[in-house]
This record gives C-alpha cells, sequence and structure tokens, in this order.
C-alpha cells in the first residue's frame, strides 16, 4: 500500500514536470515564431507604398495622392506618379487656392500655378538694367545677365531685357488685359496670374535678340548658342517645348530664369523642367 501510494505520488509529480516542460517548450517555441513571423506581417514595405517608398523624394503625406494618381495613370513609371504627386499636378490647375511659397526671397523660389508670393511681397534688391526700356532684376540676376551679354557681344550680338521685373500689380494688368481680349483659358497659357508669376521673382528676364521681337527670338541664328550657354551664366529655359502639361505653359523660347550657376547646370543634367527638378528635393 505504502508503494503503490508513492509510485502514484511519484508518477503524478513526473506527470506534472513533463506537462509543465511541454507547456513551456510550446511556448517558446510560439514566442520563436510570432518573431520570426512578425517582419514579414502587413508594413510599409509590402503595402503600395513599396512601389514609391525608395524614392529620395516620397513623402509619406502623399502617399493617398500617389495610389490614386497611379490608379489613372497605370502606364506612368513610379518616378513621374510620385514627382507629379508632388509638383501639385495631379490637381486640374487652379482647381485649388495656392500654396505660398516659403522663402520667397530665395534665388531658387519655384512660382508657377500651384505656388504663389505671399501678398505685398517684393524683392528688396533690384536695380536697374535696361536704361532704353528702364527693366529691373535682382542685383545678382541682373550681373549674371550683363556677363552673358557680354560673352555674347563677343559672338556678334545683343541679348535685351524685353520684360524683366514685374509687380503684382503690374502682372494683374497684363491678365486683365489680355482676358479681355483672348478670355481665361488661351490668357492661362501664356500668363500667369498675378502672384504667380516668375518675373515677380525680379530673376526672370524675357529675352530679345538684337533688334529682333522677342517671340521670333527661336528662329534667330544665334538662338542656338544662346540655348547652349544658358546655364554657364546660372540660367535656364522655364517654359521648355511640349512640356505644357508639366510646367502650365505654351513653350517660351524667350523666357529665362536666373537661379545661379551651380543649380542651373544640375537642373540641366538633370533633363527636367524646373517644376519637376523641385519637386524632387
Ligand atoms: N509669360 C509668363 C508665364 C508670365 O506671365 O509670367
Ligand atoms: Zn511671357
Ligand atoms: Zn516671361
Amino acid at each position: 500500500m505504502e508503494k503503490t501510494n508513492m509510485n502514484f505520488r511519484k508518477k503524478g509529480l513526473i506527470g506534472v514536470i513533463s506537462l509543465a516542460i511541454i507547456l513551456i517548450g510550446g511556448f517558446t517555441m510560439y514566442q520563436q515564431l510570432y518573431k520570426t513571423a512578425s517582419p514579414t506581417e502587413p508594413t510599409e514595405a509590402t503595402s503600395p507604398a513599396t512601389a514609391f517608398s525608395h524614392l529620395s523624394y516620397y513623402h509619406e503625406g502623399n502617399l493617398e495622392r500617389y495610389n490614386a494618381y497611379q490608379e489613372e495613370n497605370q502606364e506612368m513609371s513610379v518616378e513621374d506618379i510620385v514627382t507629379h504627386v508632388n509638383m501639385g499636378i495631379d490637381k486640374e490647375f487652379y482647381s485649388e487656392d495656392p500654396i505660398t511659397v516659403e522663402d520667397p526671397d530665395a534665388l531658387t523660389v519655384l512660382v508657377n500655378k500651384v505656388y504663389a508670393f505671399p501678398d505685398n511681397w517684393e524683392p528688396t534688391d533690384l536695380v536697374v538694367v535696361d536704361d532704353f526700356r528702364g527693366q529691373s532684376l535682382r542685383k545678382e540676376a541682373a550681373e549674371a545677365f550683363q556677363a552673358f551679354n557680354a560673352a555674347c557681344n563677343e559672338q556678334g550680338f545683343s541679348i535685351y531685357v524685353h520684360s524683366g521685373y514685374r509687380s503684382a500689380s503690374f502682372q494683374q494688368e497684363i491678365y486683365d488685359n489680355m482676358i479681355n481680349t483672348y478670355g481665361e483659358e488661351y490668357t492661362d497659357k501664356y500668363i500667369s496670374r498675378p502672384h504667380q508669376s516668375e518675373h515677380q521673382t525680379g530673376l526672370s528676364v524675357d529675352v530679345s535678340i538684337d533688334g529682333m521681337d522677342y517671340n521670333d527670338l527661336a528662329s534667330n541664328p544665334y538662338y542656338s548658342w544662346f540655348y547652349d550657354h544658358l546655364a554657364d551664366f546660372g540660367f535656364i529655359l522655364r517654359y521648355p517645348e511640349n512640356k505644357e502639361a508639366l510646367t502650365g505653359y505654351h513653350y517660351e523660347s524667350w523666357h529665362i530664369r536666373y537661379i545661379g550657376k551651380e543649380e542651373s547646370r544640375k537642373v540641366l543634367d538633370s533633363g527636367l523642367t524646373y517644376d519637376e527638378y523641385m519637386a524632387r528635393q
């Protein structure tokens, strides 16, 4: 009786210990499994964000718009999807209030149909660059333009500032006159709305060569030399041919913009419009 009892107790104890070992072992295994399983659980890495998030110019806050824009443009590269949404051109031009630029004084400031100058902003370092036409530019742009002109002179031609700095109120006048004659749809392809014109930067020039009308600039025999050397003096062509959907404006062979030599070289090398380039910074 004693012995049997003893055996029974021993067996019971062994049973309890075995059970405990099985339970602990099982729990540890479960923990191990759970640990290895968690990284592959749906996170940003495997959600649709994967398609975009490797890009340096990906903004998490735009994810929903990237997805929606991709739905509508299934053949488009992920680079273009992210760029276009960052630019704000997933929305129709002027369909929303413009975004006010943060640093209007920056030589690299971007204004277009999406970005606008703050009310009452104007450059503080304007200098007269063309007495005859009464045109002004910001000092650094004026000096760059004069250096560019000196180089053009060596080639046998001169460049002039047909139109330089324009205040928001002057831009308003130009815009209103154009609307009265041609209507809004046409006007918006050629003329910026006030507070959204590159001419308000004081860094943009509508160029004319010698006595020619600026509209005919591209047909001037010196145009290709002029175009090829823009970046050497810190300028870019702001509204290139066949880029209307990106810049919002019809081709303007004559409208150049000063951004500084280092930046102009980078924009040229990128092969992008300035609007796209800035959306990738
Ligand atoms: N022509 C350019 C787009 C402007 O009006 O600023
Ligand atoms: Zn213009
Ligand atoms: Zn212009």
